[in-house]
Formats: structure tokens, sequence, C-alpha cells
């Protein structure tokens, strides 16, 4: 393979790089090619341009692969549980017994959060959506933790920002909810592991873990393994970029929250249910919202479907699709919503428009059904995504400090107006 690509531009020669990464992706490096020949590249949305290069999570979009540190999804969301795949996540390697015991000892310790944040959560009308509440919740964390806002603290002191983070967030995130019900918070209970102290959280259930039904932790925990990484998204992009201005850890994935929150990312959880809800509504036509998502004239899109990378299927909604259909046999749930987005997705499926622009259901399409069928309401949705996406957000900020990245700025192309004088109101 050559070590380097030639540029011809202008009677000029330039060598670009070439990098090659551990699963033979190749990139041009052209970290300095606008200092050698003064040329910048463009690329809206970023869709061929690498950012970094990264050791967390590798993704095959033509082969619906994805690994978390080499190890597999189908592997981790069978076998592992969300807490240890947070933990090979944020520091590398699966952990032993001992090590995910203490990891687990030092987050339970941690799930409390300071008192005065009732107030800061009072102050939030009910309407308020949770993704809007949690934002602003996590990026508090950096007043009552002053140091915290210094990224260049000790490795020891790096890490208790990290672990209270991942201890808080589940309580945030259940606060943020309980201020849409307008109902009391309820606090951590610390006898209970991770999914099973959000569960009860959210909804007062059990108080030991005998009580808590374990195909409902089983599902829960699988969705946020599911959603625990993905490379360079955007929101995990946001969280690097902020972090870049040494912003503090809480700071970053509070603007990460916010990148989540919207619908052709994250928040499209949201946007599937509320889709396939006005598809039952108005009759069950599938064919007529297909036909809308076609209609370059209407902006309707058929939400749940498509991604940047996966121009094949998504590897995590094949396995959601499975436990969806899981869960719900085992809770005896029929929720007509299931029916409709199987027979929505086999349609597209079958549909030139869509086989053609390589759009299959992604890891949104499916996992509202689920979070559904677990009491979880709709706009709670895209906060259960951040609650898995945490551990991944936490690893990609780490990795970007460590490697002491520069502060990211892009270069633009300007296509304003050239220079023009200056004047006067009374001569315009
Ligand atoms: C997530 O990046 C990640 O890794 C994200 C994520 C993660 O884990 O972090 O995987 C999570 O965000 C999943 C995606 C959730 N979003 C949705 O389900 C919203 C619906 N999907 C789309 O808006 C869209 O597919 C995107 C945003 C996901 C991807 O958009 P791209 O890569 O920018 O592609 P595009 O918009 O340029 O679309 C290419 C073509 C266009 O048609 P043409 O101009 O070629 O005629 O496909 C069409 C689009 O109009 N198209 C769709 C469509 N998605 C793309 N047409 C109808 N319905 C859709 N859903």
């Amino acid at each position: 393979m050559s070590k380097s690509a030639k540029l011809h531009f202008n009677g000029s020669e330039y060598d670009i790089p070439v990098v090659k990464g551990t699963e033979n992706e190749i990139a041009l490096d052209i970290s300095n090619l606008r200092s050698q020949s003064g040329l910048i590249t463009l690329d809206k949305g970023f869709k061929n341009t690498g950012s970094t290069k990264s050791a967390i999570t590798f993704l095959n979009g033509e082969e619906g692969v994805l690994r978390y540190r080499g190890y597999s999804i189908e592997n981790l969301s069978s076998k592992s549980n969300f807490l240890e795949v947070s933990y090979l996540l944020i520091y590398g390697e699966l952990p032993t017994t001992e090590i995910l015991d203490s990891f687990a000892k030092e987050i339970s310790s941690h799930t409390l959060v300071h008192e005065d944040v009732k107030s800061i959560l009072d102050g939030f009308p009910s309407r308020a959506h949770p993704m809007g509440v949690l934002s602003s919740l996590v990026s508090s964390l950096t007043a009552f933790y002053p140091k915290s806002l210094d990224p260049n603290r000790s490795a020891e002191e790096i890490n208790g920002t990290i672990i209270r983070l991942i201890a808080k967030l589940p309580t945030l995130a259940a606060w943020s909810y309980k201020n849409r019900m307008r109902q009391p918070v309820m606090y951590p209970n610390n006898n209970l592991n991770y999914t099973g102290n959000f569960l009860h959280m959210m909804f007062g259930l059990p108080t030991s873990e005998s009580q808590i039904d374990p195909i409902i932790a089983k599902a829960l925990d699988k969705l946020l393994i599911l959603h625990a990484d993905h490379e360079q998204n955007c929101s995990a992009s946001t969280v690097r970029i902020v972090g870049s201005s040494h912003a503090s850890l809480y700071a970053s994935v509070s603007a990460g929250i916010a990148a989540l929150w919207g619908p052709l990312h994250g928040g499209a959880n949201q946007a599937v249910i509320e889709m396939l809800e006005d598809i039952k509504d108005q009759g069950g036509d599938i064919n007529k919202f297909i036909n809308k998502a076609k209609d370059k004239k209407d902006p309707f899109r058929l939400m749940g479907f498509g991604h940047r990378v996966y121009k094949n299927f998504d590897p995590r909604a094949k396995i959601i699709k499975q436990a969806a259909d899981d869960v719900l046999g085992q809770l005896g749930i029929n929720d007509p919503v299931l029916d409709i987005a199987m027979k929505l997705e086999d349609v597209a499926l079958n549909d030139d428009y869509f086989k053609s622009r390589g759009l299959y259901p992604n890891v949104d399409f499916y996992s509202g059904i689920i979070y559904r069928a677990l009491g979880i309401p709709t706009d709670m949705f895209t906060v259960m995504f951040a609650l898995g996406r945490l551990p991944g957000w936490i690893a990609q900020w780490k990795e970007m400090r460590e490697n002491n990245e520069p502060i990211g700025r892009p270069r633009q192309v300007y296509v304003g107006n050239n220079h023009r004088e200056y004047i006067d109101i009374s001569k315009r």
C-alpha cells in the first residue's frame, strides 16, 4: 500500500501521508495540507472526514459490525452487564470480579446529589422536556464540584469526577422525570444495582433486588449496553469538541445531552413512537406514510430509518427488535405499535427508494417499543439513550484529554460580501 497520496494542483505536487488503522481503515492525513498548499478541504456534516484516531469503538457500516474495545455488541449485550461495559469503555479492559465490585461500590456511594439541586429542579415548569432539564442539571454539577472545572487536575481527581457523573446521572434523570410528573423525587436506594436503583427512583419500585422483575431489569440493562458508545457520532463529537477547549467533563456532557436531543440523533426514539402512534391513529395506512417519506416536497422522514454510517443493517436494531418481541411476549403485552413497526419495516425494505439509499432501521426504530413496555414515558426515551451513552461520552472525553488533542476549530470557505466601504445611514 502507498505510504502517501499525491495531490496535483496548479502545477504543484503535494505528498499527503496515509494513515492505516488496526482494522485496515485508510485515511489521508491532511494536518499539514494548508501550510503546504494553502488549500483546505470542505465536507459538510463531516461525512468523509475523520476527526481523530480512537481506540474505543470500531464500527463497519457496510458489514454491520460494532465492537467496544474489540468486543462485539452481540457478545456484550448477551453476556455482560451495563456497569461492566461502562468500565470497559472508560478504562479499556474488562474488569476482574474484584475490580468490578469496587467500581460498583464506589458508584453506589455517590448516587446522592446536593439537596440544592431540588431548588434548581423546582425552577422548571412541569412541561419542561426532561432532556432540557437533564442537560441543565448535569451542567449544574460544576457548581457543586468546582474542582471538576479544571480538567488538568490529577488522574485520581479526574477519576473522581467520572465516578460522580456515572453515579449521579440516573438520579438526575429520574428527578427530571419526577419534575415532569410533578411528583416528589425519590432518593437513591444503594442496596439496589444500577438499573434497579434507576427503576426505584423513577417508579418507586422495589426496595430489594429480589423484587425487581428480571425481565425488565435485563431488558433495560441490554438497552443501556447497546447505546453505550458509537464512535464519533454527533453527540460524542460535541463532547469532544467542547472538552477540547478544556471545559469540564460536566460541561462537555451537558452539551452532548443537548446534541443527542435532536430528532435526527437520539431524539429519534421519541419521534419514532410518535410517528407509529400517528400511523395507528390515522388508520394504519402504512403506504401513505411510506409515500410521504419518499416525497421530496414533504418534510416527513421515516423516523428510526437510515444512518450516516450503517448503509446496511444497524446491528443494534437487530438485537433490539428481537428483545422487543421477547419482552412484550414475556410481559404479556400486545402493543399494536409493534405490529405497525414490523409492517413498516417490511414495506420499506422491499421498496427501492429505501434499498437504493441504504435506509434500514437504526437503533432508535424499536427501542421505544421496549421503553414503553417498561412503563417509561415517551419524552423520557431520549433520556434513556443519554443514560446508556454516558460511558461512551466519558471514554471519548477522557481519550481526547489523555491524547492532549488541540482545541477543535474547523476552517470554512467564505462566500459572503467582498470588502465594501461603510455608507452613512443618511445616504443608504
Ligand atoms: C442515531 O451517528 C450515529 O452513530 C448516531 C447513532 C448513535 O448511536 O449515536 O447511531 C444514533 O442518531 C441514529 C439515527 C436516528 N435518526 C433518525 O432515525 C432520523 C431519520 N433518519 C435520517 O434523518 C437520516 O437517515 C440520518 C440523519 C440518520 C442520516 O442522514 P445522512 O447520513 O445525512 O443522510 P441524508 O440525510 O443525506 O440522506 C441520504 C438520502 C436523502 O435522499 P436523496 O437526497 O439521496 O434523494 O436518504 C434520504 C434523504 O432524503 N433519507 C431518508 C431518510 N433518511 C435519509 N428518506 C426518508 N426517511 C428517512 N429516514
